[in-house]
């Protein structure tokens, strides 16, 4: 009998294999940040992360992927001000995106959350509150740069200048990129701040800080056990040669975040609650799932949490967080998995060159398991960068995808649905291979749990090939044309079906979407890990359909040409940190429409008390009136306004303001200072009238 030889030749099958350990696992990728859109250097690693979990839940164990988006700080609350809109407005907009982007490239999330919630402000408080407690806060006055015009503390990446070393302009408060130097952003020469152009000025501050050298017995430990790659470790360890510094976790208002309980006008650094985040994002899956937290997070939780990230954030993520944790009473991670950066054609991702290209611009031209299948098959456990060579990529795909896997499928797909009604033979002419097949389950899913991605996409690969092969020898279509060879036939198809559902099974954590064709095509519930330990036999499959198609090289062109069109209309916008952002999302012509622009006339102007930067406007809409705040006091003279018809719209919802209520908004043109020019419709346009 067929199966029961092939169960002997399959040592393996009922031998012991991670599969029996029932493991509960907490896995997280870092947060993105909320002022820009996802690229596809970001997508390196929530891919890593996917591939790495959906393996997991593939082999039964319980595991949970959870992320959100990192939504306070600076750059956030000036990214929010320069679109004229409220940081919420900007997160919750962001948000949509995000988990439009993840979606689009099976990023598989059991919970996208975001760190501006009430979880989140909550753990925030408590994991500060405990540390406090147990006296590893310490506080004391600083210096740091001040905008006297904004008003603000200015974070290092929004002073530049002249380096200090080189003396090259226009180099940021923290490091020259033109010498390479580091230097303290008060070192700077001719400092300006990026936000109002002002001579930022020294100021004292108090400021709390954490003390991470009370925990340098503990972080010995946890690199000594192995938890981050050896190079990382290493890199962080050379701190501890000296007493490990003090990190300053707060931040002066204005800032965009969480206020420090019990401190006045003071807010939590962004990384201080962004890792906290992780139990944030958690917790909100804990309460709607019903899992237990504590479970998970306890300090002697036998649970896995395992975090991974990009080397840039290393130190956060491998000093200060275990640190913290240790400090509040939780448990620390299991791992921290650091993966290298993208480069795109040998070069690290370039606006210029028009290589920092945007999750959704691939999305609108390729088909997301490319990148997906092209990202396996060069990560690895290491921290090396990973290049995404565009030719590279369309031969590999097209190759190995279409040329080795699929292939399989549509050359005995085929005769099993035109000569055999669809039927599947009742047993394997090949069962020895097939079980040689079943065995690569054992080593793929080591290098699966190891993060050697891009070996298990090898082996993959050799088994496609002497499928191929097994096909290329048997030649069904010669076969067929002889009356007497029809079983023959219908059992090499069902051996190279068999093989292709192995290879499936094997690939499905990186090619979820295809893997979801495949099972409907071999019309078989979704595949776990162990499905192929039997063979499908004497079993009805479905019509084929083309499972992926070739990547041509056009679509790649249109790639390239729209991401560098949007660096062009951006490069028009901004200048600063703020032009790494793109343009405003696209809309739809029912999106405009819901903004209703009317004529109004300015029935009165004036300064507001307290602001250097409001005139508060009475506006006549045709009949009725209208108070709005604008921010037009640098480049008008209130009087000059007076009688004048402007553009406003009308159905904003009112904004509480400091002043008063603010009922609609003002278009005007420009960036600010003098550069700003109110819209004036032509006369004759009546207040009231509506503009489209
Ligand atoms: N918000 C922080 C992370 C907070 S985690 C508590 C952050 N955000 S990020 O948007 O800048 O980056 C998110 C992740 O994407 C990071 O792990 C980062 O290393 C990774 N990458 C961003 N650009 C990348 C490449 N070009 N290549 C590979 N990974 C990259 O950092
Ligand atoms: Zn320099």
């Amino acid at each position: 009998m067929v199966l029961s030889c092939l169960r002997d030749a399959l040592p393996s099958m009922s031998a012991p294999s991670i599969t029996n350990r029932p493991r509960k696992i907490l896995v997280t990728s870092a947060l993105p940040y909320a002022n820009g859109p996802i690229h596809l250097g970001h997508l390196v690693e929530y891919i890593q992360t996917d591939i790495w979990v959906r393996f997991q839940k593939m082999q039964g164990h319980e595991c949970w992927f959870v992320c959100a988006d990192d939504a306070h700080g600076t750059p956030i609350m000036l990214r929010a001000e320069a679109d004229g809109v409220t940081p919420l407005e900007l997160i919750e907009r962001m948000h949509a995106e995000h988990t439009r982007d993840f979606a689009n490239f099976g990023v598989a999330f059991d919970n996208f959350h975001s760190t501006h919630t009430e979880e989140n402000r909550v753990l925030s408080e408590e994991i500060f509150r405990r540390l406090d407690a147990a006296g590893h806060i310490a506080r004391r006055t600083i210096k740091q740069l001040y905008d006297p015009e904004r008003r603000m503390f200015l974070p290092d990446r929004f002073v530049k200048g002249n380096c200090p070393n080189c003396g090259a302009e226009d180099q940021y408060g923290d490091n020259c990129e033109v010498c390479g130097s580091t230097y303290e952003p008060t070192e700077l020469v001719k400092p300006y701040s990026v936000v109002s152009g002002a001579t930022p000025v020294e100021k004292d501050s108090e400021q709390l800080f954490f003390k991470v050298e009370d925990f340098r017995d503990f972080l010995e430990g946890w690199f000594a056990e192995g938890r981050t790659q050896a190079e990382i470790a290493n890199k962080q360890k050379e701190l501890f040669a000296e007493e490990l510094f003090q990190w300053d976790i707060s931040r002066n208002a204005p800032y965009w975040g969480f206020e420090i309980p019990g401190e006045k006008d003071k807010y939590f650094y962004v990384w201080l609650d962004a890792p906290i985040g992780y139990l944030a994002s958690f917790r909100n899956l804990c309460d709607r799932e019903g899992i237990d937290f504590d479970e998970f997070l306890g300090p002697d939780s036998s649970a896995e949490m395992i975090h991974f990230i990009g080397k840039d954030i290393a130190r956060f993520h491998t000093l200060f967080w275990p640190a913290e944790l240790k400090g509040a009473g939780y448990r620390t991670p299991t791992a921290v998995w650091c993966h290298g950066f993208l480069t795109v054609n040998g070069q690290k991702m370039s606006k210029s060159r028009g290589t920092f290209i945007m999750a959704e611009t691939y999305h609108r031209h390729l088909d997301p398991e490319y990148l997906r299948y092209y990202f396996a098959a060069k990560l690895d456990n290491g921290i090396d960068d990973i290049d995404l060579s565009l030719d590279d990529f369309r031969a590999r795909v097209n190759s190995d995808l279409v040329g080795k896997l699929v292939n399989i499928a549509s050359r005995c797909a085929g005769f099993i649905g035109k000569s055999f009604g669809g039927q599947l033979a009742a047993e394997l002419p090949e069962p020895a291979m097939y079980a040689e097949f079943v065995v690569a389950l054992d080593g793929v899913a080591d290098d699966y749990e190891n993060r050697r991605y891009s070996k298990a996409v090898r082996d993959v690969m050799a088994l496609a090939d002497r499928a191929n092969q097994y096909i290329d020898a048997a030649k069904p279509w010669v076969l067929i044309r002889d009356e007497n060879e029809q079983q023959t036939v219908q059992g090499i198809c069902t051996q190279g079906l068999n093989l292709f559902r192995v290879l499936m099974t094997l690939l499905k954590p990186v090619l979820p979407a295809t893997a979801e064709k495949a099972e409907a095509f071999l019309n078989i519930p979704p595949l776990t890990w162990d499905s192929p330990r039997e063979p499908l036999l004497d079993h009805a499959i479905n019509r084929f359909r083309p499972l992926l198609t070739r990547v041509e090289e056009k679509p790649i062109e249109a790639m390239l040409e729209e991401t560098r069109e949007a660096r062009e209309a951006q490069q028009k916008r901004a200048t600063g940190p703020l032009a790494d952002d793109p343009l405003a999302a696209e809309i739809t012509i029912d999106d405009f429409a819901k903004v209703d622009l009317r004529v109004a006339r300015v029935e009165n102007a004036e300064k507001v008390e307290g602001s250097d930067k409001l005139l508060r406007l009475t506006l006549d809409l045709g009949g009725e009136q209208r108070n709005v705040f604008a921010g037009i006091q640098s480049a008008y003279d209130p009087a000059d306004l007076v009688g004048r018809h402007v553009v406003m719209v009308a159905n904003l919802a009112p904004r509480k303001m400091r002043f008063g209520l603010s009922e609609g908004m003002v278009l005007a043109a420009g960036d600010g200072g003098s550069d700003l020019f109110v819209l004036s419709p032509d006369e004759g346009a009546k207040p009231g009238t509506r503009v489209r």
